[in-house]
């Protein structure tokens, strides 16, 4: 019998408090992962000022915060009603305005076509089975030419176990195994999805998306580490960033 997946919005809703509490993300410039640059270092948005953006996986809604002080009118939608109240606190304490939407990422009917200027996700797509429903969703509300900038799991990183920092790291589990990855996350059970980078170009391109960016960024080489540092982020890239385009409809 399958395994049932975890349901990752009540996940979410449960890991919500102790995430804000450790990850402390900045609202001042939009991050793309653990230990790893950020928009400020990569550039991959471009100007912002008078554009309206949408942050697919929003989460505390640190990236739309920091969209909206760049000029934007920032569009968040998260599944996790915890992720949202705690984005909602920190927009009013921010003073900045981010229209903040409850939903799944592949539900974006509110919006209408060929009306956002830029897309944005940040460690979201990686809780997402059907990627490519997300990917068409996108492209509809997207204005040609327009990119979508994401970044997710690296699914290299998904073949090791990176528990024990004594062990040496060794394959833990196939590069080709599509199969949902069930672990643990301060106690709470999530589901993973595998996505390989030639399923996510595919995807992308029979989506009618031009793929013009892949980065596997090494760690920031020194400097305060986030509570998700391992040493095996020096040998097995963690985060995979890409950058696409809307091709005509
Ligand atoms: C690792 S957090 C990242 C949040 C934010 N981007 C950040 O960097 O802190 C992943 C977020 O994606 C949201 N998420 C995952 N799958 C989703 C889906 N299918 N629909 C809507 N939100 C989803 C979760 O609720 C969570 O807030």
């Amino acid at each position: 019998m399958p395994a049932v997946p975890t349901d990752n919005a009540a996940a979410w809703d449960r890991h919500s408090a102790g995430y804000q509490a450790g990850a402390k993300l900045s609202t001042e410039v939009a991050h793309y992962g653990p230990d790893i640059g950020t928009e400020a270092d990569y550039r991959l948005l471009g100007e912002l000022k008078g554009k309206r953006v949408l942050e697919l996986g929003c989460g505390g809604g640190q990236c739309s915060i920091a969209f909206a002080k760049h000029g934007a009118t920032a569009i968040g939608i998260d599944f996790s009603a915890e992720q949202l109240a705690f984005a909602r606190r920190l927009v009013e304490r921010e003073g900045v305005k981010v229209e903040l939407r409850q939903g799944d990422l592949a539900d974006l009917a509110f919006l209408r076509a060929d009306s956002i200027d830029a897309a944005f996700s940040a460690f979201a797509f990686g809780f997402v089975d059907d990627l490519n429903r997300v990917f068409r969703q996108v492209h509809r509300v997207l204005k040609v030419g327009a990119p979508l900038v994401f970044s997710l799991p690296h699914p290299a990183y998904d073949m090791i176990d990176d528990d024990d920092p004594d062990q040496p790291l060794l394959v833990r589990r196939s590069y080709f195994d599509r199969s949902p990855i069930d672990y643990e996350w301060n106690g709470v059970p999530f589901t993973d999805y595998h996505h390989t980078i030639s399923d996510l170009y595919m995807g992308l391109v029979r989506a009618s998306y031009r793929v013009d960016v892949i980065l596997e960024p090494e760690p920031t080489p020194s400097g305060p580490r986030s509570p998700d540092w391992r040493e095996a982020f020096r040998h097995v890239p963690r985060t995979l960033i890409v950058r696409v385009r809307k091709e005509g409809n």
